[in-house]
């Protein structure tokens, strides 16, 4: 038996063993539990009725056939989140090689990717554009126990501007790839349509491009993309729906328009400047800056495929956007985990912590920033924290990450909803 099957099965075991404990009461019986909070360690069990955090307490209480777990040397705190990840996909796939793709494929990679981020400790993630809302599928079958991975928030397709980041640009014209496709939008009534055909399908919420990106052909990442008309428009259609919106923006000059536009999010950030950065804290603004993808980007670029003109583009916005991390965190800007893993190997999402805390955060705010600050983002009020009445999603790792927070690589313990997933 190869080891990978023995792992699959190991897995399999597990989640059928938890399946058919799912009415068993569970009492977790760990090191000491993170207050995320605080910042406290605590000394407490946790106990879990019906995947719900029932108390955490000191005291033996009386908890009726409850299965004991031992949790020796763990320290336990809430399951991690990441604001902005594509599981739809083989990320192999760079440059523009993913065109070739099938929706079917990618959906096939999108069950094994959602599956290694859960397993990496990632308990909910926010996925933030995706192709024939695949997405939505994929959010599905999770929550119907088809297939592993985390509870999940799917925008459906990115929006774009024609030529726009998320457009397929420089192909040659021919009437196929000048179709009509309903994200690619140019004007207020469209933006608005679109936001209702993505809500139509399943999607969450709603991702746009506000400026151009590195990994799209032709694009300026400091253009401005989408005029404030068409993203004012886009805002509202989606709030009026209680979607809320993702803006990716580099650029300062879209990051500033879309933050008027009065989006939730803005993503990368990677040019704002401390006006801005004022501007999105008065307007409550969330910033998820994916600080670690560059290294990826530039260290692994050329081998893997990623185009030549993404990594000039790289170049010059690694560095800055880290710069700017630093800034928009010291003056107490909202700062949300997200990662843009896709890019990179799903389940690698947690080595972006050491970047935050290397460019000027606590160990604790980091792990706020994937926790309490991106529940609050994504408007759910049940995760993030481990506390009464909230989803027993619970991750544990030997050690503890406000010393060292590399630790939170290699998370030794999963549970989501009360099963446990990584034991
Ligand atoms: N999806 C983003 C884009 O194409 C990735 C940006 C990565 N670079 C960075 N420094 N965060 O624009």
């Amino acid at each position: 038996m190869s080891n990978l099957f023995l792992k699959h099965f190991f897995y399999i075991v597990l989640v059928i063993f938890s399946n058919l404990s799912i009415s068993e009461n569970l009492i977790l019986v760990p090191e000491n539990i993170l207050d995320v909070r605080s910042g406290k360690l605590i000394k407490a069990k946790v106990y879990i009725e019906d995947g719900i955090i029932k108390s955490i307490s000191q005291d033996e209480e009386e908890f009726k056939t409850a299965k004991i777990i031992e949790l020796s040397g763990i320290t336990l705190m809430p399951g991690l989140m990441d604001a902005h990840v594509h599981l739809i996909g083989n990320n192999e796939l760079h440059g523009y090689q993913s065109m070739s793709e099938s929706s079917q494929m990618a959906t096939i990679y999108g069950v094994k990717n959602a599956k290694s981020t859960l397993l990496a400790g990632f308990t909910t993630v926010r996925n933030v554009g995706a192709g024939h809302f695949a997405d939505v599928a994929l959010r599905d079958a999770i929550k119907q126990g088809v297939v592993l991975g985390p509870t999940m928030l799917v925008s459906g397709p990115s929006l774009s501007i024609s030529g726009g980041h998320g457009d397929n640009n420089l192909l040659p014209f021919s009437s196929d790839n000048h179709s009509h496709k309903h994200n690619i939008v140019d004007n207020p009534w469209d933006a608005r349509k679109a936001v209702r055909i993505n809500r139509k399908y399943g999607a969450d919420l709603i991702k746009f491009t506000a400026t151009g990106g590195v990994m799209s052909k032709n694009t300026d990442v400091n253009a401005k993309q989408f005029t404030y008309d068409e993203m004012k428009a886009l805002v509202d259609e989606a709030h009026s729906h209680g979607m809320k919106v993702a803006a990716h923006a580099h650029g300062l000059k879209g990051i500033k328009v879309a933050i008027m536009a009065g989006v939730d999010s803005i993503e990368h950030s990677s040019y704002i400047d401390k006006d801005t950065i004022q501007l999105a804290i008065d307007k409550g603004t969330y910033l998820s800056m994916d600080i670690y993808v560059s290294d990826y980007i530039l260290g692994e670029g050329s081998k893997k495929g990623i185009l030549e003109e993404s990594l000039v583009k790289e170049r010059k916005v690694g560095k800055l956007q880290r710069e700017n991390f630093k800034a928009a965190n010291s003056m107490g800007a909202n700062m949300v985990f997200g990662t843009d893993a896709g890019i990179y190997p799903h389940g690698d999402n947690a080595k972006q912590f050491k970047y935050m805390v290397q460019w000027g955060m606590t160990p604790l705010e980091a792990i706020q920033a994937s926790t309490i600050n991106t529940a609050q983002l994504f408007g759910l009020s049940d995760v993030g924290e481990l506390k009464e009445g909230f989803k027993a999603d619970i991750v544990g790792i030997r050690g503890n990450p406000l010393k060292q927070i590399d630790l939170l690589e290699d998370v030794v313990f999963v549970m989501k909803e009360g099963l446990i997933y990584k034991d």
